[in-house]
């Protein structure tokens, strides 16, 4: 036999559940019936034009997404390199063949010091570390680890970041 006690609480939590949705129910009645447009024009009756332009360049980010143009083609000499910031990261870029660009990380797989463009070479000016500007290998350490690839391409006499 059940308990009536038993039976009374569990109807009272079943009845407490229905409340809760209805309660859940009106307080989403309540908030379609007074929709925030409403009191939007009477907040704001004369809105300027010069508040606008200021808004769109603050929620313009500063690492654009993929596909950020990140230098012209001409700026990085054949065999050479250059130091560069992609996604708002240091980085560096080569052209190791004409028309073949290649970019890495700038920081260094030893101690993260920013390493520098140094013409076929990335130079390390922390503790001495060189990589080959064409693959980011280790040159000579301390760095044991080669330079982080950042996948680039030509688009047209641009370099493109596409990762
Ligand atoms: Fe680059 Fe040590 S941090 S060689």
């Amino acid at each position: 036999m059940m308990d009536p006690t038993d039976l009374t609480r569990r109807t009272m939590l079943t009845l407490g559940s229905v409340g809760a949705v209805g309660g859940a129910l009106t307080l989403a009645g309540c908030t379609t019936d007074a929709p925030e447009g409403s009191s939007s024009p009477t907040a704001s009756p004369s809105p300027t034009l010069t508040e606008e332009p200021q808004a769109d360049p603050s929620a313009a980010p500063d690492a654009p997404p993929v596909g950020e143009d990140v230098a012209a083609l001409a700026d990085v000499p054949v065999g050479g390199s250059i130091d560069a910031t992609i996604n708002g990261q240091p980085a560096l870029i080569a052209q190791p063949a004409a028309g073949q660009v290649v970019a890495f990380s700038a920081v260094c797989t030893h101690q993260q010091c920013v390493v520098a463009a140094a013409g076929s070479e990335f130079d390390c000016p922390c503790h001495g570390s060189k990589f080959d500007a064409a693959t980011g290998d280790v040159i000579n350490g301390p760095a044991l680890a080669a330079l982080s690839p950042i996948a680039v391409s030509v688009s047209g006499d641009r370099i493109v970041a596409t990762a």
